[in-house]
């Protein structure tokens, strides 16, 4: 047990996510009390709190902000269509945060929310967590040592069938929900991007069958990185057959060498001398968690992986790729 305050911290949004991940990290930490949770369905917020010995439970943001009066970060974990006057009112309120991605469908609002934690000076983090991986860092020393020409990364699924998933202007689609992970590891390991040129298809799923469906069943996108680079992203979610030929993860193709990142499972390297293999180890939710509380901790905005803004440039690149499958034209970035 550490010697040092424990943070005071409060959970907006306890469904699938929180419960999956975040509370078994929030249940393992002795510096960190959950003092209150928040979520409109009753059952999730009642789950939660239970889990984390948290002694309120709101009905929704509203009600947590006005209510627990010396909150020093929250965790935000609600879907990407209703974030507006979360994040604002954490930073009104001086609050860090630590947001799921995709943090907004609103770019105006994310554009705001970046700016607005940095003039307050707050630790605002955005939940990209496969950045903390042990072999994200074996793979960002890999990638020091060699020219990449060629990169290419596949998330491909069956349809996801959740109620806000299934619809483009609430999920954004498979590019925004899943892919967008992948998309950040590129701009992690490779740098930013300059351009997009994506397409999309429908017609394969039935949507009928699905009721209010209404996403594409897949699409590519083609990024130019400011390297010269070139990075292709194949999102597609109508796969019945259980698995895929490709790895889900990336293919990075080196001068010096090559890698395969299978999805959050294991990194291959392959030089001219050897054909290596990494598997993953630690817990990236804890890890990022951990950071996070410990930036709050130092009140430093940059001890973090992907603050808030930096995420926001991976959902900006998504957003392009949508445009450009919507107007059939090369988006700049
Ligand atoms: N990082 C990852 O690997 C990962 C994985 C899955 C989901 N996510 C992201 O997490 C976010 C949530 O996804 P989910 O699958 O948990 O969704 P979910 O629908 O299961 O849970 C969201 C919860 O937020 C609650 N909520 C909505 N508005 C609220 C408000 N104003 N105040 C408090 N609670 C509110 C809902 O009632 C619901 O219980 C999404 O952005 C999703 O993309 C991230």
């Amino acid at each position: 047990m550490s010697n040092q305050k424990k943070l005071r911290v409060g959970i907006i949004g306890c469904g699938f996510i929180m419960k999956l991940t975040h509370t078994g990290t929030l249940e393992r930490m002795d510096d960190v009390d959950v003092v209150a949770v928040a979520d409109p369905i009753e059952e999730n917020r009642s789950a939660v709190a239970a889990r984390l010995g948290a002694p309120a439970a709101y009905a929704d943001h509203r009600a947590l902000f006005e209510s627990e009066k010396n909150l020093d970060a929250v965790i935000i974990a609600v879907p990407p269509a209703l974030h507006a006057g979360i994040e604002e009112e954490a930073i009104e309120r001086k609050i860090h945060f630590l947001v799921e991605k995709p943090m907004t469908l609103d770019l105006d609002l994310g554009r705001r929310i970046t700016d607005g934690a940095a003039k307050a000076g707050l630790v605002a983090a955005a939940s990209f967590q496969d950045r903390y991986m042990d072999i994200t860092d074996r793979m960002k020393e890999e990638v020091s040592r060699t020219d990449v020409g060629l990169i290419h990364a596949t998330w491909a699924q069956d349809v996801a069938i959740k109620g806000w998933w299934m619809k483009k202007d609430t999920s954004g689609g498979q590019l925004f929900e899943q892919t967008i992970h992948l998309v950040d590891m590129v701009r992690y390991l490779f740098g930013d991007f300059e351009s997009v040129f994506a397409m999309k298809t429908s017609g394969i799923v039935n949507k009928a069958d699905y009721g209010d469906y209404d996403l594409d069943d897949s699409s590519t996108a083609l990024f130019r990185l400011k390297s010269g680079a070139t990075a292709t992203f194949f999102s597609a979610c109508y796969l019945t057959s259980g698995g895929v030929t490709i790895d889900n993860g990336i293919v990075a193709l080196g001068r010096q060498r090559s890698f395969a990142y299978s999805l959050r499972r294991s990194l291959r390297v392959v030089t001219r001398s050897a054909d290596l293999c990494y598997r993953r180890m630690n817990d990236s939710t804890f890890d990022s968690n951990t950071a996070f509380f410990n930036a709050v901790r130092k009140g430093d905005p940059s001890a973090v992986r992907c603050t808030y803004g930096d995420g926001l440039k991976s959902l900006e690149a998504c957003f392009a790729a949508n445009q450009s499958m919507d107007t059939g034209k090369p988006v700049m970035l």
